[in-house]
């Protein structure tokens, strides 16, 4: 057999598939090098942080395995990194049982509890209160747990925990994680393998999933472990593959030699095992390829074991990824067995939990706030207690439907929690403490703002109101929406002087902002004649705009920047922009428009991003007479932006292109520079990946400037961007 290609050869080389004359024998030993390759690379980059090739290469093996694997299907197999981009959409998941079923563990919630933990062991086992049981302690993974099963080194299921016994078949969703291996590296593991671990979204995944759905528009989603399980929950996989999920393993499960003769179901009694210690089992199925905990520690006795506990109690803030506790296991598997389970637990574990970030208060009111878009969200005013380091007075209830939920009334004492950096929430109600009499919540009716009724769309858990920008508190939220960073950028226009200027009846619409004078905006608290003069004069600097950024600005439902920026490109100019909008033609409502011309009805949805509920809102708000009054009356003030040649977009210089900004840039502001690759047809990144064309590096460029230098990706700095594009 001829000796494996490296990846040098595989690049250099590329197949000359389109002149048909590659024979299937190479065509599968190319295959074959793809595999490992892209596999290797993967786990390079993803499971040990060290990446090796550059994203160029990276994508340049990736789209030969693509048309390799488009020409000759049939190689397409199940550890193939193609698999990684999610396949086909399931109306449901399968359900499967678990060979052995997922238990839980016991709690403890001091030192004193732990030892007591420890003690008991040793009366159990009759051993001496002198004698040390050793322990690995490791974190408490707060996310969703799981069990990936592998036959002969290649992962052919993943299955949630469910209720223990059985849970669901999401293999699918997980072949999309990144950390989790398709075929196992290196050799000695059994032909049939469960593996056990927690899927979960750390901390700076989690904001940059937010700030994306913030920037499209979407709801953000409530905490990380939240995030990971809906995440995971995910019919259509492609979705899945798009939220940064991480696996980490934390046991193994079933374990067998032959796959045959392997029962369904086994008992604990005869569970089998890759080594004489966790411990060492960790460091094994970190060999295989598995992505383990950096904290996992081996401990002597159960004094260590508390030290530990300190320790990592100290540097939970510290870590990347939400942890409830600590899990404290006997080390030695032998003693593991002798020690066995009580019901649904191992008696061999604990799981030390952090002094609940909880603590009791009492709901003084319920009050509805009104968001940008009439949202009414509930939010418990609270008699201030301290949680987690900080005093809290309000926690967001969410909707009407949570309300029900937790049945949560006026002057109820309730348990409020903290988990990490996350929003307040309210975990229960103490039944117990109820005062006679104590009457459910009822939604208004009306918006307790502008006394507009409040409206809720059938399939919505959101109450509105319906006042639009008659509302205040929409009116003010609007304003700060329109001259936000990213929207119109009118520097100096906070929130505390835009909610003045709405009080004061001075703007009534957002195009009345371009009529302010100096006087009445000097006269405002926290302004003088100067800062006044300054901010006049920044509202008028703001009527030179770009397209993308005034739809943006407008603040309609579901438009995020990046919509607006497609809505831009697609169209070049508003009034095309409108006129889709307004001839567009929803399915569901077939007789609500009438218009034959069915080209115009599906221009909207054409564009990138933008679907049938995005449309729609676009239709009601171009509907709105007064939504086209003010926009005109914004251009009447001389708010205007250049149109852009719509055809031109794909033949820009940069079209397709993939640009990162990092550190000062000295010239330009960052975003001058942004607009400027926008125009040039580059998107902007606010991540270095594999992707990414090229960065503009300025001083005091950190980690972005490392990644880009290890990846091998181009890397400018601002002079030599102005010397390149300066002129265009
Ligand atoms: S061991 C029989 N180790 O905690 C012992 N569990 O109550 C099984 N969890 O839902 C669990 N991190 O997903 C273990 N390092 C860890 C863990 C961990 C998180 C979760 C697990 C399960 C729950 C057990």
């Amino acid at each position: 057999m001829a000796a494996k290609l490296t990846v040098q050869q595989l690049l250099a080389k590329p197949l000359q598939l389109d002149t048909g004359k590659v024979k299937s024998d190479q065509a599968s030993a190319r295959h074959k090098a793809l595999v490992d390759a892209l596999n290797d690379h993967a786990y390079r980059y993803y499971v040990k942080d060290d990446p090796v090739l550059p994203d160029a290469d990276y994508d340049q093996l990736f789209r030969q395995l693509l048309d390799l694997e488009q020409q000759f299907p049939e190689l397409q197999n199940p550890d193939s990194p193609s698999q990684r981009v999610g396949g086909e959409a399931l109306d449901r998941f399968d359900s499967v049982t678990h060979r052995l079923p997922m238990l839980s563990l016991d709690n403890a919630f001091n030192k004193e509890e732990l030892l007591a933990f420890d003690q008991r062991l040793k009366d159990r086992l009759d051993w001496d209160a002198s004698d040390t049981i050793a322990y690995v302690c490791e974190p408490k993974l707060d996310g969703v747990a799981v069990s990936i099963t592998y036959q002969n080194g290649v992962l052919v299921q993943a299955a949630t925990r469910g209720d223990g016994s059985s849970g669901e078949d999401v293999t699918e969703n997980v072949k999309t994680i990144n950390t989790v291996p398709l075929r196992l590296r290196g050799e000695g593991y059994p032909a049939l393998l469960e593996v056990r671990g927690e899927i979960y979204i750390g901390h700076q995944g989690f904001a940059e999933m937010n700030r994306k759905a913030e920037q499209a528009g979407d709801k953000a989603f409530v905490n990380p472990r939240n995030a990971a399980a809906g995440s995971l929950r995910q019919l259509d996989p492609k979705i899945t593959a798009a939220r940064p999920l991480t696996m980490c393993v934390y046991s193994t499960g079933f374990i067998a030699d032959d796959i045959e003769s392997a029962p369904e179901q086994n008992s604990y009694a005869r569970q089998r095992f890759i080594a004489d210690t966790h411990y060492d089992s960790i460091q094994q199925l970190a060999q295989w390829g598995f992505y383990t905990n950096a904290e996992v520690a081996e401990l002597p006795s159960i004094d260590a074991a508390i030290d530990y506990v300190e320790q990592l109690t100290q540097k939970r803030q510290a870590l990347d990824y939400d942890i409830d506790g600590i899990v404290c296991k006997v080390n030695l598997f032998d003693l593991q067995s002798e020690l066995g389970f009580v019901s649904r637990a191992p008696r061999w574990a604990i799981a030390y939990k952090f002094p609940a970030e909880e603590a009791v208060t009492r709901v003084n009111a319920i009050e509805w706030q009104v968001g940008r878009t009439g949202a009414l969200t509930p939010v418990a005013k609270l008699e201030p207690v301290f949680v987690g380091g900080v005093t809290v007075s309000n926690a967001t209830l969410h909707n009407s439907d949570e309300i029900a939920r937790l049945d949560v009334r006026k002057h109820d004492a309730v348990v409020v929690r903290r988990a990490g950096d996350v929003i307040p929430q309210v975990a229960r109600v103490l039944f117990e403490e109820r005062k006679k009499g104590a009457r459910t919540v009822k939604p208004p009716e009306q918006c307790p703002v502008c006394e507009s009724p409040v409206v809720r769309p059938e399939d919505e858990a959101v109450m509105r109101c319906s006042g639009g920008l008659f509302c205040s508190a929409q009116l003010k939220e609007a304003i700060k929406h329109f001259v936000s960073r990213k929207a119109m950028d009118i520097d100096g226009l906070g929130d505390k002087i835009v909610d003045q200027l709405v009080e004061q009846n001075l703007i009534a619409t957002v195009a009345d902002l371009y009529s302010l004078s100096l006087k009445p905006v000097a006269a405002l608290e926290r302004m003088a004649e100067k800062s006044a003069g300054n901010l006049i004069a920044a509202i008028e600097q703001s009527k030179s705009t770009s397209l993308a950024r005034f739809i943006y600005a407008l603040g309609i439902r579901e438009v995020g920047e990046t919509t607006a920026k497609n809505l831009a490109r697609h169209f070049g100019n508003l009034p095309a922009v409108i006129d889709a909008a307004l001839h567009y033609k929803d399915e569901k409502n077939d007789d609500k428009n009438d218009d034959k011309n069915t080209d115009k009805a599906e221009l909207l949805t054409k564009v990138d991003d933008v679907g049938p509920v995005v449309a729609n809102h676009l239709q009601l708000f171009f509907q709105s007479q007064h939504n086209i009054e003010v926009i005109e009356q914004l251009q009447k003030s001389g708010v205007h932006w250049p149109d852009i040649a719509v055809d031109a977009v794909a033949e820009l210089p940069l079209a397709g292109q993939t640009w990162v900004l990092t550190g000062t840039l000295e010239a330009l502001t960052r975003d001058q520079a942004k607009q400027q690759l926008e125009a040039l047809g580059a998107k902007v990144a606010g991540s270095v990946s594999k992707k990414t064309h090229c960065v503009v590096a300025g001083p005091g460029a950190g980690s972005k400037l490392a990644k880009a230098e290890s990846l091998g990706i181009n890397v400018i700095d601002e002079q030599a961007f102005i010397n390149r594009f300066g002129n265009e």
